[in-house]
C-alpha cells in the first residue's frame, strides 16, 4: 500500500521469485524487482548470503523472503513454492535463473558434470515453471523470465553441454509461450554475453579457465546489474506486451 503523495512503483503489489539470487544476476534481479515494489522471494543453496541481501533489500525499504534450496530437485521446488504461497498468497513473476556452467571439452569432460549443469540449468527450470504455472493461472496472470544465454544461441567448442542445455531453455520458453498465452501469461528469454560474476569460478578444466580470462580480458564485460535491468524492463511492460527475448552482449563481444 502506498502512502499519500507517495508514487506507486511499477511492481508494488506483485511477488517475485528469483533462483540464483545469492550472487551475481540473481541478486541483482533481486534488488531491481525488490526496488520496483515487488514483494520478492530470493533462493539458493547458500543460506547466509541470502540472508544477507534479504536485510540489505529491507534496510532499502524493500520486501524479501530468504528461502535456502537446491532449485535442482522437485522436493525442495514444491517447498519454495509453498512458502511463497503461504507468506505472500500469489505468484506472479519467476526468474529462473540458477545455473552452473562447468565448461570442458567433450572428451575431457566429467559425465557427473554433465548431469549436474543438466539438473540445474534445465531440469530445475522446467520443474519450477511446472509446478509455478497453477498458481499463476489461479492469479489471472503471471510471467516467467528464464535465463538462457548466448550459448542457447552459439555452441562454442567446450561448452557443448552447457549451451545444450541454454539452448534447452530457449526451446523450453517458446513451447510454454505458446501454451500460455492466452491465460495472460508472458514469457521472457534473457540471453546475456558475458557478465563479470562467479560463474567461471566452478570450471575446473585448466585450459577452458585460461581462455576464458583471455577472452574477458579482451572486452569490458557486462554487468549483473545490466541483466538485471533487462528483466525489470521486460517485466514492466504493459499487460499486452510480451518481450520474448532479449540476447544482450558486451560492446566488445563478437559472439
Ligand atoms: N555470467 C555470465 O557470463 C552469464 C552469461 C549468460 C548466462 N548466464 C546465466 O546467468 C545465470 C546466473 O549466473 P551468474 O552469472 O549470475 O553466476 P553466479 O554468480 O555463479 O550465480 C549463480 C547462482 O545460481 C545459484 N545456484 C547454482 N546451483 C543452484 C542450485 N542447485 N539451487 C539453487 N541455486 C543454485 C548460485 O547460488 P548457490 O551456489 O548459493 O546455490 C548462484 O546464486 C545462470 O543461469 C548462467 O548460466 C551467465
Amino acid at each position: 500500500m502506498t502512502t499519500q503523495g507517495e508514487a506507486a512503483k511499477p511492481l508494488t503489489g506483485r511477488v517475485a521469485l528469483v533462483t540464483g539470487a545469492s550472487s551475481g544476476i540473481g541478486e541483482a534481479t533481486a534488488r531491481a524487482l525488490a526496488g520496483a515494489g515487488a514483494k520478492t522471494a530470493i533462493v539458493a543453496r547458500r543460506a547466509d548470503r541470502l540472508e544477507a541481501l534479504a536485510r540489505r533489500i529491507q534496510d532499502a525499504g524493500g520486501e524479501a523472503l530468504a528461502i535456502a534450496a537446491d532449485a535442482s530437485l522437485e522436493s525442495e521446488a514444491e517447498r519454495m513454492l509453498g512458502e511463497v504461497e503461504r507468506r505472500y498468497g500469489r505468484l506472479d513473476i519467476l526468474v529462473n535463473n540458477a545455473g552452473i556452467m562447468l565448461l570442458s571439452p567433450v572428451a575431457e569432460a566429467e559425465i557427473a558434470d554433465f548431469r549436474r549443469m543438466i539438473e540445474i540449468n534445465l531440469f530445475g527450470l522446467m520443474t519450477l515453471s511446472r509446478l509455478a504455472l497453477p498458481i499463476m493461472k489461479r492469479g489471472g496472470a503471471g510471467h516467467f523470465v528464464n535465463i538462457s544465454s548466448v550459448a542457447g544461441r552459439i555452441a562454442n567448442p567446450g561448452a557443448g553441454a552447457y549451451a545444450a542445455t541454454k539452448f534447452g531453455v530457449v526451446a523450453f520458453s517458446e513451447s510454454l509461450r505458446r501454451e500460455v498465452y492466452k491465460d495472460k501469461i508472458r514469457v521472457t528469454v534473457i540471453e546475456p554475453g558475458m557478465v563479470a560474476t562467479e560463474l567461471p569460478n566452478h570450471i575446473a578444466n585448466p585450459g577452458m579457465r585460461a581462455g576464458l580470462e583471455q577472452r574477458k580480458a579482451a572486452m569490458e564485460p557486462l554487468e549483473a546489474e545490466d541483466i538485471a535491468a533487462a528483466v525489470l524492463y521486460a517485466v514492466t511492460q504493459p499487460p499486452r506486451v510480451n518481450v520474448n527475448e532479449i540476447l544482450i552482449r558486451p560492446t566488445l563481444q563478437e559472439r
